[in-house]
This record gives structure tokens, C-alpha cells and sequence, in this order.
């Protein structure tokens, strides 16, 4: 019952940088909060590329504790705190002067984390994307790499029995029906799950990264490297890439790679302002998933569409057709 699953690489570039609120903090010390409203401030990292605070969902009055790129238009989400949960205007994140970090809603009430992290020195949003929590001896109590939702980050790791789970759709961040996880056999598995209970279907895309014969030929770490490539990296130190290929070095672009709401686990580039255009596009594919075709279609005023009709994924008895288009 193993299908293959789609590896897409979409990419647009920065229209216009964006003026923000934010305190570019290197540490957030005890004492410190953020209230959620239409014009919060955030905790920015040094860089300025990635914001933790609140942020709008649509249109309506409530708001996710997340983490984003600050420097994208859209401001791309790449973490969330809540997103079962999401709160109303009002609702504050605080370290406390006795060193407790929670997300409480307007009356007061707990909602994230649970239970609540104490013995907290200080928080940084650090430029890799990742949001710590330390002590006073700068040992980490909490970080958002080791939590994470629906999207990992270059120089972020999944261990084995790590996973990512989708988000319901592409505005509600409630827990959707496909998982990601780093199996303990040290296989990467992609699969469907029945809601509430988290039941797991089969596996419709499985990477073949697991020898019972030679335990150390088996998967032990995920690592998304700072090149922006995905690899599984085996006991034995050999390297098992996800993909053989990059658009342009790292540094030209922002990279996470999420497992989008319908099951697709998607790389995605975003160059960075001034970077070049999107040529080299049509050559990445890879050789565990199905290589997608890609088109890029020229719209009037300067829009472009890329559009990606691919191959057809199974899931569940239902043929689901990826088709992204994205707006520069
Ligand atoms: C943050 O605080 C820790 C502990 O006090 C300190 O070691 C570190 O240098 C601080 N980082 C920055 C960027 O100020
Ligand atoms: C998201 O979807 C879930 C499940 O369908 C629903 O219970 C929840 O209310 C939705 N959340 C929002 C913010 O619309
Ligand atoms: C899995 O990988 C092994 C080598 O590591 C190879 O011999 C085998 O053919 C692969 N199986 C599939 C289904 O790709
Ligand atoms: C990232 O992985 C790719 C593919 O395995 C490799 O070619 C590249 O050297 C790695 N980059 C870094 C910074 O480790
Ligand atoms: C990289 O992808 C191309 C295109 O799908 C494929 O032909 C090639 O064999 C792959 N190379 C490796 C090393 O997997």
C-alpha cells in the first residue's frame, strides 16, 4: 500500500520589504510580555528574519502564538504554539519575574504550555527560526526545534520517533488528518490518521532507510541542512538524501519544508530580496518521490503563477491533485 508522495519545490520572490513592530531582542529577559492584538510588538532574532508573537488567523478575532518569517510578505508561519487552541484579543505571553513562560488567554486562564515551564532565565528567539527557553546556566529547558508542528527549518533535526503532524487546512491550524514521523526502525514514514483518536493508517510514502540485517545501515536522524537539503543521515554516518538537488545556495533563500494540510511534504524556497530569479526551478526533483512536473505560467502585471500539476497521490481511495500557485 506504499504510493509515492510528491516532493515540490515552489518559490516566488519578495515583492517589498515590510515594515514591522518589533523589539529586535538578542534575549528576553524575566519580566517581559507580549498581549495579542492587531499591532502587537514581537520578539524578533538579531537577524530580523524570524518573529515570535501573535499573529491574526484570517479574518477572524483570534490569534496563534507563533513563530514567522519577519521579513516575507506573507509572513510565513513556521511554528505555533496553539494551534488547537487559538486565542482571543487580550490574551498575553509572559516570562514572569520568577522565571515561568505560558501563554495565558484574557482571563488569566492557562492555555499553553502544560504544564507550564519554570526555572526560565531568559528566552531568545535565536536566527536559525529556533525559540529557546534556558536556564541561569544557558541549559535549555524548551525549544521550538524539538516541538514542532507541521514545518522544519534548515539546521533543524527530527530524532528518531519525532514527527511533524499537518495542520487541519490551510487557514485552521488544528491538527490535521497526515503525519510525518521518524520511525524507531529508521524509516521516514508519511501516513494518514484518524481524528480524535490519532489511529495510523498505512504509510503511503515510506523512505527505504531501514536494515534489520545491519542496524547501523538503518535512519537515525533527519537533518535539514543549511544548504537546504533534506537528508537521512544512517548510524553509519552514510547520507541518504530527500534531495539531490538545490535551486542556489542558502543564503539567497529562506527554506521549511512543511507537511502541508493535504499529506504533501513540500520543500519550499523563498529568495531573499535581490536574489535572482527562479530559473533553475524545473530541475529539482528527486529520487524517493515522484518528480513533479512544473510549470511556470506568465501572468499580466508582473504576477506569476507556478503551478504544479503532479503526479497523483493516493490516499485513503481518494486521488488528491496538488496544485500550488503562488503570487510574487
Ligand atoms: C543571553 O543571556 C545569557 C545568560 O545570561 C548570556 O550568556 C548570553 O550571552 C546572552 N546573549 C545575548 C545575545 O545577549
Ligand atoms: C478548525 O477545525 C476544527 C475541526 O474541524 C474545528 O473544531 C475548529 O473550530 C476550527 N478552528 C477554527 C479556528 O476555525
Ligand atoms: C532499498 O535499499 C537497498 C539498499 O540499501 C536496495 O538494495 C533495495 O533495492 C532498496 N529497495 C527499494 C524498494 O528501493
Ligand atoms: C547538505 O546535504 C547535501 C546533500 O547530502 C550535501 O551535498 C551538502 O554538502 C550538505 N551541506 C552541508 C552544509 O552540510
Ligand atoms: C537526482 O534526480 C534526478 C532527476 O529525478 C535523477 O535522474 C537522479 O538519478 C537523481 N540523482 C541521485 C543521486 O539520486
Amino acid at each position: 500500500m506504499a504510493f509515492s508522495v510528491l516532493h515540490l519545490l515552489a518559490l516566488y520572490l519578495i515583492v517589498q520589504p515590510f515594515c514591522v513592530h518589533a523589539a529586535q531582542t538578542a534575549n528576553i529577559s524575566l519580566g517581559l510580555s507580549l498581549t495579542a492584538s492587531d499591532n502587537s510588538l514581537s520578539w524578533q532574532s538579531p537577524s530580523g528574519e524570524f518573529a515570535f508573537g501573535f499573529r491574526r488567523i484570517g479574518d477572524q478575532d483570534l490569534f496563534l502564538l507563533a513563530i514567522w518569517y519577519d521579513k516575507i510578505p506573507e509572513k510565513t508561519l513556521v511554528w505555533y504554539a496553539n494551534g488547537d487552541n487559538p486565542t482571543p484579543k487580550g490574551s498575553k505571553v509572559e516570562l514572569t519575574k520568577d522565571g515561568n513562560f505560558r501563554l495565558t488567554g484574557p482571563r488569566k486562564e492557562e492555555i499553553w504550555p502544560q504544564p507550564v515551564i519554570s526555572g526560565v532565565a531568559y528566552a531568545a528567539m535565536l536566527d536559525s527560526g529556533n525559540f529557546v527557553l534556558a536556564d541561569q546556566n544557558s541549559a535549555l529547558l524548551w525549544q521550538s526545534f524539538k516541538d514542532p508542528r507541521d514545518t522544519i527549518l534548515p539546521t533543524q533535526v527530527l530524532e528518531i520517533g519525532e514527527k511533524l503532524s499537518s495542520r487541519q487546512t490551510a487557514s485552521n491550524y488544528s491538527k490535521g488528518k497526515f503525519q510525518l514521523q521518524f520511525k524507531p526502525d529508521g524509516t521516514l514514514e508519511l501516513y494518514p490518521i484518524a481524528l480524535p483518536t490519532e489511529f495510523e493508517y498505512d504509510a503511503y510514502y515510506k523512505s527505504n532507510t531501514s536494515d534489520a540485517a545491519d542496524k547501523l545501515n538503518s535512519g537515525y536522524q533527519l537533518v535539514f541542512n543549511e544548504s537546504g537539503h533534506i537528508n537521512i543521515v544512517l548510524r553509519n554516518g552514510n547520507i541518504v538524501t530527500l534531495t539531490n538537488k538545490t535551486v542556489s545556495p542558502s543564503r539567497d533563500y529562506y527554506y521549511r519544508a512543511t507537511l502541508d494540510f493535504d499529506g504533501l511534504f513540500t520543500l519550499y524556497a523563498y529568495p531573499k530580496k535581490g536574489a535572482g530569479h527562479p530559473g533553475p526551478l524545473c530541475g529539482l526533483s528527486q529520487k524517493t518521490f515522484a518528480s513533479p512536473s512544473i510549470q511556470l505560467e506568465r501572468r499580466a502585471a508582473g504576477h506569476v503563477d507556478i503551478t504544479v500539476t503532479a503526479d497523483l497521490m493516493q490516499t485513503q481511495g481518494q486521488f488528491v491533485i496538488a496544485f500550488l500557485a503562488f503570487l510574487l
